[in-house]
Parts: structure tokens; sequence; C-alpha cells
């Protein structure tokens, strides 16, 4: 792919590119020149003929701004406004770290506003915790506090919030109430009981966490995310609010309903802005849960847990049901899939689908028009992985996932389930991947990602599995120009932005950002901790570093 490394300008003029501006555009447009501009579409010889050079230019290198294929943003933006534990390895450390978030925040934990944080992993821990090691910090007896674990698959609450639930809690189909070592945790379909008494913050904080999360997300040159899963209520929220002065992320917005996977998809209404800051024409079902609480659904049971298979949190022909009842509507169906029986059904559920919407036409040229797409794609048997190359279904992956998982994967699937389905990315080249970060699961600064992706190792240590030097399944691995086009093109063709994002090119949207040299001239461990210079949006500067 070409920097093209004449000097370059770049005219955002009505938040369009545009090559070549004459005098008139330089005057009403921001006009801007840079070193070298990698623009992911125009080719060379058709930019350089267009580009008009000069010699006073800014410093920097200019690329296509990034995308997130797979994040939350309100929870992004509540996670930035509450207690952050990822990493924390011990009880003392989450219970400090919250009793810090109340001196900072006096008044939090009350009935109204209960404390909320993300990022406990009892493996991390070295067990699950419960509602009294939470107690066990005398300021914290009392305060209503919920916690996250670091998939968000799984709630950890305090006394005060099991108070409010019932005496015995009966057990929840597609879900746990973890019970032993004591009470506390709920997984999967069991956090409803909870969130059904959560006093769920209104629109006016939610607005206040999109502002925060789209300023973060600026800062890592994120021009765009897919939002996978926004109840029809945010929905509503993020249509008064896109196109407004903080509204500085393209957003891609799958709907979900607060139980997951509601059958009625009559509520939402595709919508697109004129634009570009707001589209809605996909959904988002769930299939199961994820590996580390043994919750993704699998074809074989667990290497580390004998009779264990994971569990379905709708069964196959709910699912295809479901499917079937959106694409319908004319809505794009992503479905979360992690285990392999999990994939399977979606891929039958998709397929299904397809062949409703289009009877007398290939699944292939179907699916081109539709793009379903599984989010996470995470462990798939070879069989399916198959018939998603058949059909085109596209993968929506997180580099980080496979690098935050390394540690446990093998334990969990044995050898050869990780040799032959799991986390595949470079296999999945010829389906368009979809790359994404998953935030606030995984850190959102997508050069993490890119740097996943390349090295197959983790971004915050630099290591493999187990500290290991070398990457884990490095024959998985992408180069860098396929990563970055995972960030950039991928989530383009997975959210029918094609032409309009990922590029720089006359007509697409003036989103681009700024590098103090190209990515290509780095030496790939600067990824881990690379700032931006300058982030742009439908040609407005939204960040700078300097
Ligand atoms: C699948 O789930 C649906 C909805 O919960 C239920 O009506 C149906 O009986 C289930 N099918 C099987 C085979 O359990
Ligand atoms: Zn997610």
């Amino acid at each position: 792919m070409a920097w093209l490394y004449s000097v370059a300008t770049i005219v955002g003029l009505g938040g369009i590119v545009r090559f070549g501006q004459n005098a008139a555009d330089a005057l009403v447009a921001e006009t801007r020149c840079y070193q070298g501009v990698r623009t992911n579409g125009a080719t060379d010889a058709d930019s350089r003929q267009r580009l008009r050079t000069h010699w006073d230019c800014d410093p920097g290198y200019a690329m296509p701004g990034l995308w997130d294929g797979h994040g939350h943003l309100v929870q992004y933006g509540e996670f930035l406004n509450s207690v952050d534990i990822f990493g924390s390895t011990t009880m003392d450390e989450i219970r400090n770290r919250v009793s810090k978030y109340v001196d900072e925040h006096p008044g939090a934990g009350t009935a109204q506003e209960w404390i909320r944080g993300v990022g406990w992993d009892q493996m991390a821990l070295g067990a699950m915790p419960t509602a009294e090691d939470l107690a066990a910090d005398e300021g914290l007896k009392d305060l209503y506090i919920m916690l996250d674990r670091v998939d968000v698959h799984c709630i950890w609450v305090s006394q005060a919030v099991l108070d409010l639930l019932p005496e015995d809690l009966p057990d929840i189909p597609g879900g746990e109430i973890v019970r032993n070592p004591g009470m506390g945790v709920f997984c999967d379909n069991a956090v409803a009981p909870v969130m059904a008494l959560w006093p769920k913050p209104d629109d006016k904080k939610k607005a206040v966490f999109l502002k925060s999360a789209m300023r973060q997300l600026n800062q890592y040159g994120l021009v765009g995310m897919h939002d996978a899963g926004v109840s029809a209520s945010n929905l509503n929220l993020f249509k008064e609010l896109a196109g407004s002065e903080d509204w500085t992320v393209r957003v891609y917005a799958m709907a979900e309903y607060y139980d997951r996977n509601a059958i009625c998809p009559d509520p939402v209404e595709r919508y697109n802005d004129p634009n570009g800051f707001l589209s809605i024409q996909s959904v988002k079902l769930f299939a199961d849960g994820a590996l580390g609480s043994w919750g993704s659904a699998m074809i074989d049971e667990y290497a580390d847990r004998p009779g264990v298979s994971g569990s379905l949190l709708v069964n196959a022909s709910e699912l295809t049901y479901r499917a079937v009842s959106w694409a319908t509507k004319g809505f794009q169906v992503n479905i979360h899939a992690i285990g392999d029986l999990a994939n399977r059904y979606a891929i039958d559920a998709q397929t299904a689908a397809l062949r409703l919407l289009c009877p007398c036409e290939s699944l292939a040229d179907c699916q081109a028009r539709h793009r379903f797409r599984i989010e996470h794609s995470q462990i798939i048997h070879e069989d399916d992985q198959a018939r998603m190359h058949a059909i085109g279904i596209i993968p929506s992956i997180q580099p980080t996932h496979a690098t935050s998982d390394m540690a446990y994967a093998e334990l969990r699937l044995g050898k050869d389930r990780t040799e032959k389905e799991a986390y595949r990315m470079r296999s999945f080249l010829d389906i368009r991947p979809v790359l994404g970060s998953d935030f606030p699961v995984e850190p959102a600064d997508p050069f993490q990602g890119i740097y996943a992706a390349v090295t197959r190792k983790s971004p915050h240590t630099g290591r493999g599995a187990n500290g290991s030097p070398d990457g884990w399944h490095t024959e998985e691995a992408l180069t860098l120009d396929q990563a970055i086009r995972g960030f950039t093109e991928g989530p383009a063709y997975g959210g029918f932005t094609e032409g309009k994002t990922g590029v720089i090119k006359p007509g697409a949207y003036a989103d681009w950002i700024v590098l103090d040299k190209p990515l290509e001239d780095m030496d790939i461990e600067e990824l881990r901790s690379l700032k931006v210079r300058e982030t742009w949006v439908a040609g407005k500067r939204v960040y700078s570093r300097d």
C-alpha cells in the first residue's frame, strides 16, 4: 500500500475529501498539507496527479482515520467514569481502587447511584469473588457496588445489592448464579434480576458518557466505531445527539434489546444520518457467553472441565427464528458467537436467513449484499470455517482477545482444538475480517490491536503466552498492511461505508489522522505506545496532541 511520500494536500470541504483544491476551496475549507499520505484507496498515480504540492507543509504523515469494528460506546464512557479494576490480582487491590474512587466521588454508592467498575477476573484473583470480599473494607460495607468481569459477561455485587434480591433466587437457564464460595457473582442470563434493580443512568448522564468516550477514542486515532449492541432507548438518544458538536466519532450501531435477543424488531427503524455520523441498519444477537467463564457453547467438553461444554443463551431454532425475523426487516444480522457450537448455530441461522432473503440466488451473492457477521468468531470447527469461506460470512475479530486469552485458551480447549479452530485471523483474510477491540473489555487503542494482530503478543507486556518472547500461533498473524486494513477497509465493508470511510480519496469522508512518521518506518514495538498527533473527522480537527 502506498504512502505518497510527495508533499500532499487534503481538503476537507463540507466534510468530504477533495484533492487539488482551487483558491475558493481553500478559503472555506480546512486545507492541510502533509509530508506523506497513505490513501488506502486512491492509486499512487491518480493521487499524485491531483494532489497539489507545495513545500511549507505541516510536519506529519496522514493516513485514513481508524475504525473500531466492535466496541461499546456508552459502556466505554461509563467505564471512563467508573472504577478501573483491570489488571488487579488481589482483593485488596480491588478494594483499594474502589475506596479511592469513593474518596474522589463523595456520595457515590447510594441506592440511586451505584458504584460501577469493570475489569476483575477470577483467574487472576485465584478465586471467585463474593459480596463478603467487598464488605471486608469498612468503608465499602454498606455501599451499592456492581463490578463487571473483564469480559462483561458476569457481575459481582455488594451485600447492599444482594439484599434487594429475593432470598432464594432460582437458577436461570443460560446463566449462572455463583453460590460458591459465597453469593455475589451473576453470569450471562442470570445478570437480569440484578440489572432490573440497577438504577440506570439517565440520558443526561449518558450524554456525558458519550462525550468522554468520543474524546478518548479521537485521542487514539479513531474516527468511527461499530457499536455492538445499543438498546432501543440509547438508539433514540444517539439519533438526538448525532451530528452535534460533541459527536466526534461516526457510529454504526447494532440494535440490541435489553433481554439481548428480543424477537420483535418493530420498535427499531433503520436510520442513516445523511452526514454519516450515525447508521442503524444492523442487529446484534447473542448465541453464547465467554470462554473465560466456561460460558462459550462448545461442541465437545472443555479440556479443563470434563462434562462441561458451556451453554447457549438461546437454542438453535430460536436463534434461527430471530435471525430470520430481523433479516426480513432489512437488518444486517450480527451474532455474538465464541464457542464452536455457537458459531455453528450462528452460521446455520444466517444461512437460513439468506436463503429466505434470496431464494433464487447463491448464498455468496446474497451475503455480498447483506453482509452478515459473526461477532468474535473465536472458536470455529473446520467444517464451519469452510462454510464461512464459501458463503463469505464476515468474521468480526478482536486481535487483543487472542492475546488476552492466550494464557488459558489452550487449557480450556486442548492443543488440537486450539490449533485447528481458535483465534483465526490470517486464514480469514479472504472473507474481509472486521477488526476491533471490544472496548471497554479491552483497551480501545487501535494500535494495540494492530500490534497484537501482527505479533500475536500482548501489547501490555510485549510478550507471547506465559511470558514467551515469541508470538502465540503466529501462523495466524497478519502483516502490518493487513492489520491496518482490518481497522479501515474491514469495518467499511462490514458497515456498508466502503468508499466513504477507511480511505483518503475524493468523495470520501474527510476523516484522517496524522502521525509523526509512517507506520512502516516504525519498529513494531513502537506501536504499543504510539501517540497520534492529530485526528480529523468530517474535515474538522477533533484532537491535537501538542
Ligand atoms: C427453543 O426455545 C424456544 C423459546 O424459548 C422454545 O419455545 C422451544 O421449545 C425450544 N426448543 C427446544 C428444542 O428446546
Ligand atoms: Zn462486545
